[in-house]
């Protein structure tokens, strides 16, 4: 069998040769996502920008430095984190993703959480969360994990909504500082500094 970082680029490669649905017609670059094979955090935006759509790669605009950001306010590295985007193509003049056409590249992402079967996935854009939350509002749950046998998904608000409204970003920062408890949590992994005693309890992993 194929070692892992080969099928993650045979995915990559027959996704950059993709005709499923028209938004190739008009892409640069597919924008296939990025990062290792071995990742236990998956991230998955909406779409390629024009910045994306330029360089083939996932979250490298505006938005991708805000993610950036984000990170580094929680020490979590880009290079550990797979990212990727419901569709893997741009759709013209940045418009929101068509059903049809998210419907027909969910067998891309499908085989992307197959392969690297993460343990956390933060969906970064609504058409990520209604794949796991149908019926939900972000502005009702973000920032709250919810279980999926053994994922745990987490949806946050989009990196650009902070560059739209400058008054999400303390709301971003606060979901954001939320992840690293998740993670070690579903890891099983102990905390890093046991809590002092004269500190309050450690908040409890939110579920819903
Ligand atoms: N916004 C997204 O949803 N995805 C990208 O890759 C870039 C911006």
């Amino acid at each position: 069998m194929a070692d892992k970082n080969t099928e993650l680029e045979k995915i990559a490669n027959d996704v950059r040769a993709c005709t499923r649905c028209p938004l190739y017609k008009g892409a640069t670059n597919a924008v296939p996502g990025e990062g290792p094979v071995h990742a236990d955090i998956m991230m998955i935006g909406e779409g390629p920008g024009a910045n994306e759509d330029k360089l083939g790669r996932p979250f490298v605009g505006p938005a991708g430095k805000v993610l950036d950001e984000l990170l580094a306010g929680i020490q979590l590295k880009r290079s550990d984190i797979f990212i990727t985007n419901v569709v893997k193509h741009r759709p013209p003049n940045n418009r929101d993703p068509l059903p049809e056409e998210i419907e027909a590249c969910r067998g891309w992402l499908d085989q992307q959480i197959e392969l690297i079967q993460p343990k956390v996935i933060i969906t970064i854009s609504r058409f990520a969360m209604a794949r796991w939350f149908p019926n939900e509002k972000i502005s009702a749950i973000h920032g709250k994990a919810k279980r999926f046998g053994n994922l745990l998904v987490v949806p946050m608000f989009h990196p650009a909504a902070a560059l739209h409204n400058i008054n999400l970003r303390p709301q971003l920062e606060a979901d954001f500082k939320k992840l690293p408890q998740y993670i070690r949590d579903i890891s099983g992994a102990p905390a890093a500094e046991p809590p002092k005693k004269q500190d309050p309890p450690a908040e409890q992993l939110k579920m819903f």
